[in-house]
């Protein structure tokens, strides 16, 4: 069984989702242990609410950006970490956690990548008056919301939409892709190929009739 672990920063509502599908069977993994690099965020208390072991790693704490990642390393490798998941943590990680993890860290953002990279991609998305918005879990590299993509989803953006409507469709799409995508992983169904990621097996064409317009399963 896979043991995971979640980077988080906030609310930790994607986290959420990942717990939940855990305990749905959707995902064949455990969560680990969950780190935030906040200790006010709330995602902390959905993790011990869920009886996982949580840790605090406050970037803070250290003059260099490569000893918080080596904390970050210290505390997933003693929780026998295999995959690394980026759930709204708000840091870049560092050389030291890709080296440690080749391939098995991967980040949600809110956008349909490459379009909007960085913070606030639905900001981004909805000033620029984009028609369809959405959102992507990739396997992070060295480069910011750059690494290979796994699952992108997208939804429409209304002309009645505040930014506040969007962010919230986006993130009921979020709540979907990212256990999705985890589950996959888990599944062992994930193949790299060059920068893409082919799905094996039946998930590729359930995936592909999906995606667009509504994420799967978005009620
Ligand atoms: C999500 O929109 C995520 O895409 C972005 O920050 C938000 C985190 O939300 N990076 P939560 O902490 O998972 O509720």
């Amino acid at each position: 069984m896979t043991k995971i672990g979640v980077l988080i920063s906030g609310s930790g509502s994607n986290l959420q989702s990942i717990i939940a599908a855990v305990k749905s069977g959707r995902i064949d993994g455990e969560i680990a242990v969950v780190i935030s690099n906040d200790p006010a965020a709330y995602g902390l208390t959905r993790a011990a609410e869920s009886g996982i072991a949580t840790r605090v790693v406050k970037h803070g704490d250290y003059a260099r950006r490569s000893d918080f990642d080596d904390e970050l390393v210290r505390v997933l490798r003693e929780s026998d970490v295999e995959l690394v998941v980026l759930a709204g943590f708000m840091r870049v990680v560092g050389q030291g956690l890709l080296k440690a993890f080749p391939d098995r860290v991967i980040n949600i953002h809110p956008a349909i990548l490459p379009a909007f990279p960085g913070t606030d991609g639905q900001a981004q998305a909805f000033n620029y008056g984009v028609k369809l918005a959405g959102c992507t879990v990739h396997f992070v590299d060295e480069k910011v919301d750059h690494g290979p993509i796994i699952i992108q989803a997208a939804v429409p953006v209304l002309d009645s939409d505040t930014q506040d409507d969007l962010k919230a469709r986006i993130l009921k799409c979020e709540h979907k892709i990212l256990p999705h995508a985890i589950a996959l992983y888990c599944a062992g169904k994930l193949r790299l190929v060059g920068r893409r990621v082919v799905i094996a097996g039946p998930d590729e064409a359930l995936w592909a009739k999906s995606a667009l317009f509504s994420c799967p399963g978005l009620d």
